[in-house]
């Protein structure tokens, strides 16, 4: 039996979040609207308690995306939930739980792109440098993390472990 073991516990991770939002706090202070976006499933409970320390006026977004990874991976995304609203001329910040290979938001990055915003901005909770294939960096991460398969904190192995509120590992 494999054991689940505490990586990052919930005060840490509230109070590197708390400091996170304040940088995005410094860093949005036009009167443009500024569109979060919450990467499902797994950015769920960083996005919640990142978008409840933003002070200015904030729209909330959802967007369901599916990677095809294997072993004849396209490199392409499947967007399953897409965007309610015209991002058009407004500042998009792109909440998501873990930055990996990077493909993922590069693609999602190229898509909304395409819908002309003012701004693209990352938010990450987790980045596992390590294993990047992809050029891209995230303006905001929470933790590097070393190279470990995590769940909890809405991360999940098989749609299991999300509602843990820590982030942790199986060891
Ligand atoms: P990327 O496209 O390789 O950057 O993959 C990002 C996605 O893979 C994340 O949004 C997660 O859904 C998933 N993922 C990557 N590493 C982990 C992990 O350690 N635990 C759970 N999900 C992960
Ligand atoms: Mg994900």
């Amino acid at each position: 039996m494999s054991k689940l073991k505490i990586l990052i516990d919930e005060k840490t991770l509230l109070e590197k979040i708390d400091k996170i939002a304040n940088e995005i706090n410094k860093d949005y202070q036009s009167d443009r609207d500024l569109v979060v976006i919450c990467v499902l499933k797994g950015a769920v409970y960083f996005f919640t308690d990142l978008t409840k320390r933003i002070k200015k006026d904030t729209i909330l977004e959802f967007m369901k995306i599916s990677s095809y990874v294997g072993t004849e991976s396209s490199g392409e995304i499947s967007i399953k939930t897409d965007l309610s609203l015209d991002i058009e001329n407004k500042d998009v910040l792109i909440v998501e739980d873990i930055l990996d290979t990077g493909l993922t938001l590069v693609k999602l990055k190229e898509y909304l792109k395409t819908k002309n915003p003012n701004s693209i901005k990352i938010a990450v909770l987790l980045d596992k440098k390590a294993r990047r294939t992809e050029n891209i960096v995230p303006e905001y991460a929470c933790f590097e993390i070393e190279d470990k398969f995590v769940v909890g904190y809405g991360l999940d192995y098989d749609e299991k472990y999300r509602n843990l509120p820590y982030v942790g590992y199986l060891e």
